[in-house]
């Protein structure tokens, strides 16, 4: 069957949006490209599964997605228009973006230099600032959630479907850890919370992942996958690309330490660690200057802690064996539920 051309597609939802045709379809949710037809322009159409739409917790998520974009105004965030429900279809309409995902340019290039990177993740860090600035943490962090526009290349954060207020930071009913294998913060899976420096968490997994091309734990399972992330330390990308400058380690080994106590407190301050590292490497500007106690000696696995900027002095338990350095199976790209140990206990 071709669901391009299956309904919704040919629908008005709420007398007002115009359902094109299909962009994307996610486990969750599908996006369609519509129109407004009241302001006569081309918007985005997130509808959720109708069969999701019974479930009331769902549905809840799935309004709330769009309650917290909605009160975010930044270049680097899709903007959110609208929401609604139509016979047995919740939307969300929004900004269209014209382009692609990071990972449809990952997939197309490889991996990414380290000044694309470094560009690339300015755009995610000030779209996650804007959340952070808000209250709430994006939680599901990753580069399927990252959407750039063709013309400009501009970066736009998307996909708040997991989005919770930080103050309210504890996991969601029953110990369930709800997030991308690959991405999840040891914090989410040992002790089931969650705040802004999971974000930072995710964002230095991705920016390890943008630089070499490969995700840094993958395993066999979802669960294998995510106590890697309690067990083992992100190694620096410059294991797998020599000659990366010890800056870019260091900026990855910051925002990965298992401790959120030692990452930056947040996407801006992540930003702006980012940014000295970027200034110096752009020609006719001062070479980067390491700060003082940072060791650029090469990483050895069985040492802790990682090499790292001053801000995380403080020594951590030791790791675990060492990486595999295969490209992470599917299953740890998309976004699952893993039932967890609903509060502090140990790893497995
Ligand atoms: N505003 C948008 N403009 C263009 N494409 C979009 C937009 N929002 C989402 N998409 C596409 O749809 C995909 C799924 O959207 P997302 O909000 O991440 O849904 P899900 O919750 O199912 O992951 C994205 O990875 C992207 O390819
Ligand atoms: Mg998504």
């Amino acid at each position: 069957m071709d669901t391009a051309l299956s309904p919704p597609v040919g629908q008005l939802l709420g007398g007002r949006y115009h359902v094109d045709s299909r962009i994307a379809r996610g486990g969750m949710a599908t996006v369609y490209l519509g129109t407004d037809t009241r302001l006569d322009r081309v918007i985005a159409l997130k509808i959720a599964h109708p069969e999701l739409s019974d479930d009331a917790e769902f549905v809840r998520r799935f309004i709330g997605e769009a309650r917290s974009a909605a009160r975010l105004s930044s270049p680097n965030v899709v903007a959110i228009f609208d929401q609604g429900s139509d016979k047995r279809l919740h939307y969300i309409a929004m900004e269209y973006v014209p382009g692609r995902t990071l990972r449809q340019l990952l997939n197309e290039r490889g991996r990414l230099s380290a000044s694309e990177a470094l560009d690339i993740m300015a755009g995610v860090l000030t779209g996650l600032a804007a959340a952070h600035d808000a209250g709430f943490a994006h939680r599901d962090v990753k580069p399927e959630n990252v959407l750039l526009t063709t013309s400009s290349g501009t970066v736009k954060v998307a996909d708040f479907g997991l989005a919770r207020s930080v103050a309210g930071g504890v996991q969601t009913r029953g110990g369930m850890v709800i997030g991308t294998a690959a991405y999840l913060a040891p914090e989410q899976v040992a002790g089931g919370t969650s705040d802004a420096r999971t974000d930072v968490y995710a964002a230095g997994i991705m920016l390890f992942e943008l630089l070499t091309g490969f995700q840094p734990h993958a395993g066999e399972s979802p669960l294998a996958v995510a106590y890697k992330h309690v067990d083992e330390v992100v190694p620096p990308p410059s294991t797998v690309l020599p000659g990366l400058s010890g800056a870019v380690d260091a900026l990855v080994a910051m925002a990965t330490s298992r401790d959120p106590d030692l990452r930056p407190a947040n996407a801006g301050q992540f930003l702006r660690a980012i940014q000295e590292v970027r200034d110096a490497q752009t020609p006719g500007t001062a070479p980067y200057q390491a700060p003082a106690g940072y060791d650029p000696a090469p990483f050895d696995r069985a040492a802790e802690p990682h090499p790292s900027l001053p801000l995380h002095s403080a020594s951590r338990g030791s790791g675990g064996s060492g990486p595999l350095w295969a490209p992470a199976p599917d299953s740890a790209s998309h976004p699952y539920q893993l039932t967890g140990p609903g509060s502090g206990s140990g790893p497995h």
